[in-house]
């Protein structure tokens, strides 16, 4: 699975290296994606193209230029912008769904100032490109759970979706009204072995193996048959990197698209784990994050991201497994 992962390097950096002039800031990189976003792109532009930013400098970044920046905080924004002459700025600050609802005033602050902060550079010609994750809490109770649709009723009840729903309706109309360049997924649950994730509902399926691990016992804080989308990092980056690579005239949606991956429950995911850690055992103890998986989709629909530009996951349950386990062994 290792050579895998070099492997996505390789074709992407093989397709696209040629036309690098792009220097990228990324904004909250040191949270569960972007660790190994920035990782990701400095392979693909060169590390010095890449600048990671983050509240604090945790010293995990090595190789590139890192900059202490507060998303809210416009001028130092555009200073690091203006700084490092940035033409692409990937937004991934925010407060996830659990850690949302525990402060939803700061998490509707922090989710739609920054993304203006953003957006109103791109509109005044500072940067030409923005990425900007959406997710699948921007679907509801509301919603058809099963296979959901690009286009379906979303009333979102989290802080958190209602903050993503809004995001999406913003940087559509920036779009049209301003011809800003802005790119987004509906990310399903991500799982991956490189980095933690930060305050989400489905943050289980990560800690899940962590555990498997250390204890061989696993309390989670879903039910037993909570069915929620969710995707492999190694998936989530690519697609990231291919959306945003794609010539402009392939995207079609300019609010976020629909991105599909594997459907899974607690009990299944912990079946597939026994098969590996044969006395592994999990126990259930749902919290307030029940309601909150309750009202999300079970599995997603993405014709609209295969269509328009190529989208196609690579990792279905039982090779994430595998890779999890693999890479995580020895150092949990
Ligand atoms: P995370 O919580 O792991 O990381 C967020 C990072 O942003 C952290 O390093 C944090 O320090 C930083 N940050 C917080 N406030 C900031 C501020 N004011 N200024 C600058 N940085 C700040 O989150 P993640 O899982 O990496 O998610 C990144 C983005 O992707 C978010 O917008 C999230 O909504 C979206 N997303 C994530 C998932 C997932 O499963 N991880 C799924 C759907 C969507
Ligand atoms: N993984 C995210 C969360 O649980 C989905 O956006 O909040």
């Amino acid at each position: 699975m290792k050579n895998i992962h070099k492997l996505v390097y390789l074709s992407i950096q093989k397709k696209y290296m040629s036309s690098s002039t792009e220097k990228i800031l990324i904004i909250g990189a040191g949270g569960q994606i972007g660790v190994e976003l920035t990782e990701n792109l400095s392979h693909i532009y060169g590390s010095n193209n890449i600048i990671p930013s983050d509240l604090k400098d945790a010293g995990i970044f090595k190789n590139n230029s890192f900059e202490v920046l507060d998303a809210l905080d416009k001028t130092n924004l555009f200073n690091v912008v203006k700084k490092h002459n940035i033409t692409q700025v990937y937004h991934l600050a925010a407060l996830l769904s659990a850690t949302g609802e525990q402060n939803p005033m700061f998490a509707w602050k922090l989710n739609m100032e920054s993304l203006f902060h953003v957006l109103d550079l791109a509109k005044e010609k500072h940067i030409k490109q923005i990425y900007w994750p959406s997710s699948i809490a921007v679907f509801g109770p509301t919603t058809p759970q099963k296979n959901t649709p690009q286009y379906t009723v979303m009333e979102p009840s989290t802080i958190y979706g209602i903050s993503k729903q809004a995001g999406e309706r913003w940087c559509e109309w920036y779009f049209n009204k301003f011809g800003v360049d802005v790119r987004s997924i509906r990310y399903p649950g991500l799982i991956g072995w490189k980095s933690a994730p930060g305050g989400g509902t489905t943050d289980y399926a990560v800690h899940i193996f962590h555990q498997a691990l250390k204890t061989k016992s696993y309390e989670c804080f879903l039910s037993e048959d909570t069915a929620l989308p969710m995707m492999h990092m190694e998936d989530a980056i690519r697609a990231t990197i291919e959306l945003m690579q794609a010539p402009a005239d392939k995207i079609k949606i300019r609010g976020a698209y629909n991105l599909g991956g594997i459907s899974f429950s607690p009990k299944q995911i912990a079946e597939e784990i026994k098969k590996h850690i044969p006395d592994f055992t999990i126990t259930y103890k749902p919290d307030f994050r029940q309601a909150i998986a309750d009202s999300w989709p079970k599995s997603i629909n993405d014709t609209e991201a295969c269509q328009h530009w190529g989208w196609k996951a690579n990792y279905d349950l039982l090779k994430l497994v595998e890779n999890m386990l693999e890479n995580l062994k020895g150092k949990v």
